[in-house]
């Protein structure tokens, strides 16, 4: 189970971006809040060489509040400022311009100073795709707007989306790849729907991510899918009490075949269609503690 990263891309989209960073005053990082490091591009720093910047840790609705609020101050620790936000409702939304605005604090009272009337914060969004930076823009401009493509080398073209707190977007957000050199990034890539299903199958992603899940949220699979586990007498070493679970969920979700045996492609796909619309509760994939 290898997934490629193609620098290709890596070097295409980060060009793009370079491109733009001199048209704006902010970038807008975009983030999985189920999965903050794995839905990031390690390279970063690097590609936003300095330039002021607000991580969004987006679809909060999904993930673990108490794992959101940990994620917040580690990147409080790194010296960014974490928001988390849900584009799809708009909750945490309109904190957006008023964090913009203090980030951006000294640079507009140096404006103000020179008696130059601070004009409206130009920012950038950036992100993997599915991360949902379609829907903060359309939310933002509180419409429906058409997201162009982006072309290689053209930047004349911009166009500035006006919201109406005095943020102005580009309408082409930055698309950044995730660096799955690690399968466990790409499983939680994958889990999250970050990837497409095609890439990794579906009972793989589902094995592994039952190895994290039963011991940290056994309490909502046990409540969704009556499996009993009790996390002490897990041995999730072996791959055959994986299984046990995933067959105790095929068996919930009525996934049988002849024979009354668990058809486990069907239950895997249908699990992760669970994980994925919030079904088994709010969840993150990926804890700041467990980093190592
Ligand atoms: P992108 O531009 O970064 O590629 O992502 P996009 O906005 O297209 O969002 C990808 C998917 O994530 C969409 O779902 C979108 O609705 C969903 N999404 C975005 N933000 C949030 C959020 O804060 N919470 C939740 N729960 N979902 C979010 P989709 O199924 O691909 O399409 P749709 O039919 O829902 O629009």
């Amino acid at each position: 189970m290898t997934i490629q990263w193609f620098p290709g891309h890596m070097t295409r989209a980060r060009r793009q971006i370079e491109e733009k960073l001199k048209l704006i005053d902010l970038a807008i990082e975009l983030l999985d809040a189920r999965v903050p490091l794995s839905s990031r591009n390690p390279m970063i720093d690097q590609i936003l060489k300095g330039k002021p910047r607000l991580v969004l840790l987006n679809k909060q609705d999904l993930a673990d509040p108490k794992t959101t609020s940990d994620w917040v101050e580690y990147f409080k620790e790194q010296g960014l400022e974490a928001l988390p936000i849900d584009a799809s409702s708009g909750t945490g939304v309109r904190e957006l311009v008023p964090k913009s605005r203090a980030l951006l604090a000294e640079k507009i009272e140096a404006q103000r100073a020179r008696g130059v009337n601070p004009r409206s914060v130009r920012a950038l969004i950036v992100g993997i795709p599915n991360v949902g930076k379609s829907t903060l823009i359309n939310r933002l401009a509180g419409r429906k707007v058409a997201i162009t493509g982006d072309k290689p080398g053209v930047t004349k073209g911009q166009q500035w989306i006006k919201t109406q707190d005095g943020l102005d977007l580009l309408d082409t957000p930055g698309i950044l790849w995730p660096k799955f050199e690690d399968q466990a990034v790409g499983v939680r890539l994958a889990a999250t729907g970050a990837i497409r299903d095609e890439v990794l199958h579906a009972q793989d992603v589902v094995f592994y991510t039952l190895k994290y899940l039963a011991p940290h949220y056994a309490g909502e699979l046990n409540e969704r899918y009556q499996l009993g586990i009790e996390p002490d007498k897990l041995d999730l070493d072996n791959p055959d009490d994986v299984v046990a679970l995933m067959e105790g969920i095929g068996r919930k979700r009525g996934c049988l075949i002849s024979g009354g045996r668990v058809d486990l492609e069907k239950a895997s796909q249908l699990f992760l269609r669970d994980l994925r619309d919030g079904k088994l509760g709010r969840i993150s994939l990926e804890h700041p503690g467990e980093l190592g």
